[in-house]
Parts: structure tokens; C-alpha cells; sequence
């Protein structure tokens, strides 16, 4: 039997042409009840503070400075790298990954880890988690990590399953975080 493809995605950095597509991002994910899965934070996993920001092209910009600590707006945050996930057929803005080169600070070391992502809700359920999770994880390596540490609430069976399969190894369990919620902790190795 011949199995089915996943079209192709890649991660690329946030640049001013993907501004709408970033705008619907936002609005598609709300739309889907994303905020009440952030304790009403407005956030949206894999996209960086974006809740902080009135328009994409000011985001953009502060995904760019947060990439080099002699840039970063903030010293007591890590520096880190925030990519899109776009398939390659249509160009269309699928998915969004940030990757955080130190787990700098208590939230980041239990809660957060080293990579947040989201996929959006009208793709999901298709295997571009998995692929975009695995895309990441090749970044993390030549950015010259040995290992990183992924999080996800124990309700949150789609993220775990996600990281099981690119091969996480579960270390624990914590309450608490911004969420209030049980976090488990898994560590792959690169
Ligand atoms: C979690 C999320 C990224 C998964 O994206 P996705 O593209 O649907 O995931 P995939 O299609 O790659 O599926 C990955 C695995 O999870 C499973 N899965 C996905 N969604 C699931 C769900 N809602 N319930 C149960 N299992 C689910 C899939 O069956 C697959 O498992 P398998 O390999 O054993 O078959 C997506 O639901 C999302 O963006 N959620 C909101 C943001 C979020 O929670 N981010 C993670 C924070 S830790």
C-alpha cells in the first residue's frame, strides 16, 4: 500500500512578507479558544511574546534582536531563535517554533524548556508537529546544543505525543508554571 506524504514544510525566520500570514495565524488560533488554553494570557505557543506586540512587523523585529545577546531587549531573558513553519507548495504559514538557546530562570528550566511550538488548528491532526518538532531539533544541533529539555501540560496528549516521537525521554513531573497546571519534562538528545 502506498503511504501517504506529509507535504513539505520548512522553518524559516519571520521576515515583513509573512506579516499577514502571521496576523492570521493569531486570528485563527484565537478563534480556535487558543487564549483559555494560556490561563487568559493571550499566548501562542511557538511564537515569542507575541501577546506583547500591536503589530507583526514590530514582532518580526524582536524576534531578529532576541537572536544575539548584544541585541536582546531584555539581558535577563535567553537569547533565542523564533522560526515559521511554511509548506513548501503554497507558501502558507502552518506552523511556528522558537527555539531558547539557554534555560535561563525558574520558568524556563521547569515549565518551559527549550523549544515552544504550535501547529494551526485547520492543519492539524497531520503529522506537521512531529516533522516540524524534528526540523527544530536539527537547528538545535548546529546551533551546537547537546541536548533539550521539551515541556508540555500532562493534558496535553498531542504535544507529548509529539515529542515522544522525535525521541523524548521523560525526567518528571512538576505542579505549577504560568499555566497551574501539571508540566511533564522530557530531554532528547541531539
Ligand atoms: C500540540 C500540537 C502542536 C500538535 O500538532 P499536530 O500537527 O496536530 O500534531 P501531529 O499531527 O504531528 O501529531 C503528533 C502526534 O500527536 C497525536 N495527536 C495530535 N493531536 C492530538 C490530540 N488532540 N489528542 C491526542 N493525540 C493527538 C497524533 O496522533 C500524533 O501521534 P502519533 O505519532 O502517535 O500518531 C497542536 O495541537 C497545537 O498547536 N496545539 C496548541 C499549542 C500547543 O499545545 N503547543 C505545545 C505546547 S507544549
Amino acid at each position: 500500500m502506498k503511504t501517504e506524504r506529509i507535504n513539505t514544510i520548512k522553518l524559516i525566520s519571520p521576515s515583513n512578507e509573512y506579516a499577514e500570514q502571521i496576523v492570521e495565524y493569531c486570528a485563527e488560533f484565537y478563534a480556535d479558544g487558543g487564549k483559555a488554553i494560556f490561563d487568559g494570557g493571550g499566548k501562542i505557543q511557538g511564537m515569542a511574546h507575541i501577546q506583547n506586540f500591536d503589530n507583526p512587523f514590530d514582532w518580526i523585529e524582536s524576534c531578529r534582536l532576541y537572536e544575539k545577546y548584544d541585541t536582546i531587549p531584555n539581558r535577563e531573558h535567553t537569547t533565542a531563535t523564533q522560526y515559521l513553519t511554511v509548506r513548501e507548495s503554497d507558501n502558507k504559514v502552518i506552523g511556528a517554533i522558537q527555539l531558547r538557546h539557554e534555560l535561563i530562570g525558574h520558568e524556563l528550566l521547569n515549565f518551559g524548556g527549550h523549544i515552544g511550538y504550535s501547529i494551526r488548528p485547520s492543519e492539524r491532526r497531520k503529522g506537521y508537529a512531529k516533522e516540524q518538532l524534528r526540523l527544530c531539533l536539527e537547528k538545535a544541533r548546529e546551533y551546537g546544543l547537546d541536548q533539550v529539555l521539551l515541556c508540555c501540560a500532562n493534558t496535553n496528549a498531542g504535544s507529548r505525543q509529539t515529542i515522544l516521537a522525535n525521541g523524548g525521554k521523560y525526567e518528571s513531573t512538576i505542579l505549577g508554571g504560568e499555566s497551574g497546571l501539571y508540566v511533564e519534562r522530557y530531554w532528547i538528545q541531539l
